[in-house]
């Protein structure tokens, strides 16, 4: 291992100051940092921490989100892999953490702790409190994921306290995913273990959780953003907040950034430089008493060189003293392992035909209505102008079929509508779609649909547009839900994909995402999965 010396100024977070000087590393880690003047105008400062993502979310594998991230001065990620859990179970785990050896990051993996999300959802695989207890006991885990089970936690349920007991038991945080929770819920949920949280989406909400004794992770990713609402805290609770993304898609990491946008929004906004840094550097290393170096005497040598603390323009990233990205050489890297280990999978479902896609509609028919930008939907009762045997579409409404397929055993699609797509012609589709995965599809004609979805089916997993006689597609082979390609390619074939679906008339800023989230069911009102639509407040299928 090289031994070598990297000048300019120095960036402590701990003590707040800055000064210049040269870092001495030796077999990975500091050996010292020594005061001095030196030419060299860069700074030297730790690397940022995402305290919470899925990185499935990227449609990368970990090994790609990894050569993607560490040009944007990521140097360790908290990730929660279960996506991936809830297609292939813990071999789809034992696989984020095998490929992710080859990723340049520091990869720290929770245990999934809702898989399936709900008993409502069919999904490739799950995971028991008995598998949560054995994969926490290897000490190859720094935390219990996200608890989703809200109910399960207020009333006991047995596999959910087991689950809690576990980490409890092995020393490790619990996450917490609480949307809205509050008052005395809001405390027997904190009581049963449970410190953080990074759902809130209101301040107030923020500061009840904060003076309840949790961490909020403040939010920015490509799914949901929530630094806008809750950035007074990097002012009022610097030591007990944190950054993370949580859902990212690949073409957001290259144009906007990672865990650094959050940072220059932050410091462009005016907050204290030392107080952003503190919560995007150091905060999530003590939380999760990660082995990430601070920049410290002794520490591993995770560190990175920018131009300047405005733009956070990184030059390098060196993690265990190892440089994983040199702006002079931005291609140098090793991405995109097509091998057999890679493209594991859980596809099984045959082509469709059109005439499955039937769907009769005589009289008012409650229909799924979205808006841009937001994960809520509602329901809208629409009225057909005449009885219909099969209704396809009703475009000029913009009333559409939008479909539902398990893609892990043959069955029968479930078909509704739905509102706000806007789509004027074609019709696309994904494997993309929380938290099971299963095959989602909005189309204007049955036609469409089913080439969406065949072509899908065909790639066994991916995203797809059917437009004019053609099929694109965007495969994802790794799961159904990742590509084996890197950041870059997949960023590009994403963005072709979402040009296609804006010339059919689309205005969502992203509507793959959007499609992705109409079957999860924990977030309201109004969804579509197994049985057919979904009601939140009723916690049922709608007769
Ligand atoms: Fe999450």
């Amino acid at each position: 291992m090289n031994n070598f010396v990297v000048k300019g100024k120095i960036v402590d977070i701990l003590q707040r100051e800055i000064y210049s000087g040269s870092v001495h590393i030796k077999e990975g880690k500091i050996e010292k940092i020594v005061p001095e003047d030196v030419e060299e105008k860069n700074y030297i400062m730790p690397g940022f921490t995402d305290s919470h993502v899925h990185i499935e979310s990227s449609m990368l594998t970990p090994q790609n989100f990894g050569w993607l991230t560490v040009s944007h001065g990521t140097v360790a990620v908290v990730t929660d892999p279960h996506e991936i859990a809830n297609v292939m179970g813990k071999k789809g785990i034992n696989f984020m953490m095998d490929n992710g050896k080859k990723s340049p990051l520091k990869l720290f993996f929770t245990v999934p702790s809702c898989v399936p999300a709900t008993p409502f959802d069919v999904s490739g695989d799950l995971v028991t409190s008995a598998d949560v207890k054995k994969m926490l006991e290897t000490g190859k885990f720094v935390g219990l994921s996200e608890m989703m089970n809200v109910p399960g936690v207020l009333f006991k349920d047995s596999e959910v306290l087991a689950k809690l007991q576990s980490a409890k038991d092995c020393g490790v945080p619990v996450d917490g995913h609480a949307p809205g929770l509050s008052g005395d819920a809001l405390l027997k949920y904190i009581k049963s273990g449970i410190t953080n949280d990074h759902e809130c989406s209101d301040l107030k909400e923020a500061e009840e959780k904060l003076s309840a004794g949790m961490k909020i992770i403040i939010r920015e990713g490509s799914a949901a953003r929530n630094y806008e609402a809750l950035k007074p805290l990097i002012k009022t609770s610097s030591d007990e907040v944190m950054f993370c993304t949580d859902d990212s898609h690949p073409d957001d990491i290259i144009h906007l950034g990672h865990i650094d946008k959050i940072v220059r929004r932050a410091v462009a906004d005016g907050y204290d430089l030392f107080d952003v840094m503190k919560i995007a550097c150091i905060n999530p290393v003590k939380y999760y008493n990660l082995k990430v170096g601070t920049l410290q005497k002794g520490d591993p040598a995770d560190f990175i060189v920018v131009k300047d603390l405005h733009d956070f323009k990184v030059q390098q990233n060196y993690i265990n003293g190892i440089k994983v990205f040199d702006a002079s050489f931005p291609e140098k890297r090793e991405c995109s392992v097509a091998d057999s280990t890679v493209c594991i999978n859980k596809f099984n479902h045959n082509r469709i035909v059109a005439s499955e896609l039937k769907k009769e509609v005589n009289k008012c028919t409650t229909v799924i209505s979205l808006t841009d930008g937001e994960l809520l939907t509602a329901p809208y009762e629409y009225h057909p102008e005449k009885p219909l045997k099969n209704m396809e579409s009703d475009i000029k409404n913009d009333i559409l079929k939008i479909v539902y397929i398990n893609r892990y055993r043959n069955g029968k699609p479930q078909v509704s509508f739905i509102k706000g797509f806007n789509l004027k012609k074609g019709a696309i589709a994904s494997s993309v779609s929380h938290d099971s995965h299963n095959i989602l599809s909005v189309g204007c004609s049955d036609k469409d649909i089913t080439k969406a979805v065949n072509r899908l089916i065909e790639e066994k997993g991916g995203l797809t547009v059917s437009i004019e006689g053609k099929t694109h597609a965007l495969p994802l082979p790794v799961g159904g839900i990742m590509s084996d390609k890197k950041g870059e390619e997949v960023a590009a074939r994403y963005s072709e994909l979402c040009d296609y679906v804006r010339q059919m008339g689309c205005s969502l800023r992203a509507p793959f995402m959007t499609l992705s989230f109409m079957s999860l069911v924990v977030i309201p009102e109004i969804k579509i999965g197994e049985k057919g639509l979904f009601s939140y407040s009723k916690f049922n299928w709608l007769k």
